[in-house]
């Protein structure tokens, strides 16, 4: 097995298959970013690209349309996008390691048929879960279900969801009997015919691309094959998912970071002031070293992360980790960038400040940086206490 992390550890296929995201991320991506921003929508030319280029079933089997590849694979076309931009990477990361993965793991034969050839090929997807009084304490979720003949009718309403506004395929979350409190949530999967009804439209600081919208739920009506897992699972199912899914957040937040210093870095050994290249003041020498150091740790706890699930070992811990710490590391780098950049940083027109901007999400989304601690510090707990 492949257990080191260091850059030169992927295989020869991994290796291609980044080459090939880069190409997409930086000829086809990079040229709509700041208008896709400004703009606050996703061209739906690069959602279509996504899917030809086979990003949206990477660890999909080929039989179901998918390109049969890696979690390492995933998380490296994640970290590819967030370098050019990290709205695309997280429409790419939710609808791969929560959605795809959730079909993988759980669904039966029959909805995997069903389901994943539609998700790999043209159909986006969304995860369900938070709700305006339910974000931390996301097993306190309001939305219920209630069985009537062979469907379910779902009422409720769901806040921050990614990807909602482009999106066909919904994985809700909602709980069939409270009296058993979070041992009642159970996983849904609806299509946006059935009647999901897509409301607010949030207006954001960053990744103001991807789309972010309150989802109502009047009387829905699921077919009862269409849950997931099993009755009561949900919760399970949810947590043990964003369990993988923060290794993509890690990824998305080390790929922005290394896409500001990529571009900072290079103009501090262009600009000159008191006749010499800026980028050659000790001042700045040590801060660009420092910076290279936090990158290279968040790289390899993201890396180690990823072959660690890859290889079937424990990695919640190591998960929360990457995630936590890659999230203040693109803060700091992404800040540290414009810094460098002086007056020019500041400005709209080099995408420096829009990756500080988009940086802040990742200590918010698939759980707080004071969620992930308090994961981590349950492990210790655990170590430490017997
Ligand atoms: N892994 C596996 N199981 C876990 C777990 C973990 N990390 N954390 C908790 N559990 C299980 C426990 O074992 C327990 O199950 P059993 O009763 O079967 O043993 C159950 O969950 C409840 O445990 P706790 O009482 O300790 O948990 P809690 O209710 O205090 O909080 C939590 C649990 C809701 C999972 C919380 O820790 C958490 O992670 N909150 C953040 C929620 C989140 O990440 N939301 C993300 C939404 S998706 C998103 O954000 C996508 C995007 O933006 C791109
Ligand atoms: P709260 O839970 O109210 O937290 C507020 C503050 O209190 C945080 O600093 C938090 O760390 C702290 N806090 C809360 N509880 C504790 C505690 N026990 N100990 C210490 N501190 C605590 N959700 C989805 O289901 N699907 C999505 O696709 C999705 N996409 C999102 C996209 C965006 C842009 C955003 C902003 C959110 C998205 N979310 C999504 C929701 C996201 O997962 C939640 O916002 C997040 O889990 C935090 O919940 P909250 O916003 O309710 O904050």
């Amino acid at each position: 097995g492949l257990q080191l992390n260091s850059l030169d550890t992927f295989t020869e296929e991994e290796n291609m298959f980044r080459d090939s995201v880069k190409r997409f991320a930086v000829d086809i991506v990079g040229p709509k970013v700041r208008e896709m921003d400004e703009k606050e929508s996703m061209d739906p030319t690069i959602i279509q690209g996504l899917f030809e280029q086979g990003l949206m079933g990477i660890e999909t089997s080929a039989e179901h349309g998918g390109a049969e590849a890696s979690f390492v694979s995933a998380i490296i076309a994640i970290e590819e996008l967030a370098k050019i931009d990290p709205s695309v990477s997280v429409m790419c990361d939710v609808h791969n390691t929560l959605v795809n993965t959730i079909l993988r793991k759980y669904g039966t034969k029959e909805q995997q048929d069903k389901w994943l050839p539609l998700l790999s090929e043209s159909q986006l997807g969304s995860f369900c879960l938070s709700e305006p009084v339910s974000g931390s304490d996301a097993f306190a979720l309001q939305t219920r279900a209630k069985k009537d003949g062979d469907h379910w009718v779902i009422n409720g309403s769901k806040m921050w969801i990614t990807n909602s506004h482009e999106a066909e395929i919904f994985l809700i979350f909602a709980n069939v009997d409270p009296s058993k409190g979070y041992k009642g949530i159970t996983c849904f999967i609806a299509t946006k015919d059935m009647g999901v009804q897509i409301a607010k439209k949030e207006e954001k600081l960053g990744i103001r691309a991807s789309s972010t919208c309150t989802l109502n739920f009047d009387d829905l009506r699921i077919p009862a094959e269409n849950i997931i897992g099993g009755e009561g699972k949900g919760y399970k199912l949810a947590i043990e998912i964003l369990n993988e899914g923060r290794i993509g957040i890690a990824a998305q937040m080390l790929g922005l970071a290394q896409g500001a210093f990529d571009k900072a870095v290079p103009y501090t050994y262009q600009r000159t002031q008191f006749g010499q290249p800026i980028g050659t003041f000790q001042g700045m020498q040590f801060q660009i070293a420092e910076a290279a150091v936090e990158l290279e740790t968040a790289r390899l706890l993201t890396y180690n992360a990823a072959r660690r699930k890859e290889e079937g070992r424990t990695f919640t811990k190591e998960a929360a980790m990457a995630k936590y710490w890659a999230s203040q590391v693109a803060q700091h780098v992404s800040g540290s960038a414009i810094e460098w950049c002086g007056g020019v940083g500041f400005t709209r027109e080099t995408g420096i400040e829009k990756f500080w901007r988009d940086s802040k999400i990742g200590a918010i989304y698939e759980g707080t940086s004071n969620i992930q601690l308090q994961t981590i510090a349950k492990f210790i707990q655990q170590e430490y206490s017997r």
